[in-house]
């Protein structure tokens, strides 16, 4: 019959018994073809692993590699909602509670109490100074001081004597930082010509000035005097550069308060602020390298 016929064609072609066969296979044949993978695979492996490990042995653990992308640093604000917005109104602290919180919570890095350590802080002055060199990456110096800051320097924002920042009055505070980038020197512009001519002033040696203005034409004088506390009114080169998370874990960044002392109520306001500096660029595409914008609404009723 012809299916019994197919079953013994399978059944034989699965075990041939009368060859010695496994699939169309001797034993020998099939011992042979598996040796041949696991060292067929077993170089894949190795170049593989080789080849990663070669890499690995090319990069520093203190210096990146490939920093092209990052060098202009971004400059953030504390507090920072999604929609780059502050608004709250004076009557309802709840409103204002997120805010003040974030505050809290970002300057308690900042504690005169976690800077105490001789070994790990150093002093390096409340005014303006040069770079601190702390000796090359690479070399074996280990890990480096931290220069202190204390929160006291940025006078009504610190926190210290207003633990509300300022909202509840409608004068709140913003706190900025540069983000850290490793090996990194900020330099202080050179010339005058870029810079708004308000913001002139501010230019002084050994600080990375910072300016905030209106950014719409309609919100003119309607933003009031801004006050900046921290070290000379902005980011202070002492404090650069960066040696990365291996070597200075204690790092501090410099913080410049804004104090915005006389905004228009009930009224949204778009503010810009933009550090100045000879190597730090703006981008059309991120809107945080450089400088940042925000929308502030204060309803007082
Ligand atoms: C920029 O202008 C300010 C005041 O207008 C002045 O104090 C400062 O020295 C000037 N800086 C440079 C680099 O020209
Ligand atoms: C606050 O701003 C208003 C104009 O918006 C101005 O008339 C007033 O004098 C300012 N107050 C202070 C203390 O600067």
């Amino acid at each position: 019959m012809p299916s019994n016929k197919d079953d013994g064609g399978w059944k034989k072609f699965v075990w041939n018994s009368e060859k010695g066969e496994l699939l169309g296979r001797t034993g020998g044949s099939w011992f042979k073809i598996l040796l041949f993978y696991v060292i067929f695979y077993g170089c894949l492996a190795g170049i593989f692993i080789g080849t990663i490990q070669a890499l690995l042995l090319t990069l520093s653990n203190y210096k990146p590699t490939w920093q092209d992308r990052v060098a202009p640093p971004g400059l953030t604000h504390t507090p920072r909602s999604d929609k780059a917005e502050v608004a709250f109104n004076l009557n309802d602290v709840e409103t204002y509670l997120p805010y003040t919180k974030a505050l809290r919570d970002f300057l308690a890095k900042y504690d005169d109490d976690n800077q105490r350590d001789q070994m790990k802080y150093e002093d390096c002055g409340d005014e303006p100074a040069e770079y601190k060199n702390r000796g090359d990456l690479e070399s074996d110096v280990g890990i480096r001081k931290a220069c202190r800051f204390s929160r006291s320097l940025l006078g009504p924002c610190s926190g210290i004597e207003d633990n509300e920042f300022g909202f509840r009055n409608g004068k709140p505070c913003l706190i900025v930082k540069l983000n850290r980038i490793v090996n990194f020197r900020p330099r202080p512009p050179t010339s005058n010509g870029s810079i708004p001519e308000e913001a002139q002033p501010k230019v002084q040696p050994n600080v990375i000035p910072i300016y905030c203005t209106n950014k719409r034409e309609e919100d003119a004088g309607k933003i009031g005097e801004i006050k900046y506390y921290g070290i000379g009114g902005g980011f202070p080169l002492q404090y650069y550069p960066y040696y990365g998370k291996l070597l200075h874990p204690q790092y501090l960044q410099p913080l410049v308060a804004l104090h915005f002392t006389n905004l228009t109520m009930n009224t949204e306001l778009r503010i810009e602020c933009k550090v100045f500096g000879d190597n730090i660029d703006y981008s059309e595409k991120d809107r945080y390298q450089g400088r940042f914008d925000i929308k502030i609404t204060i309803s007082s009723l």
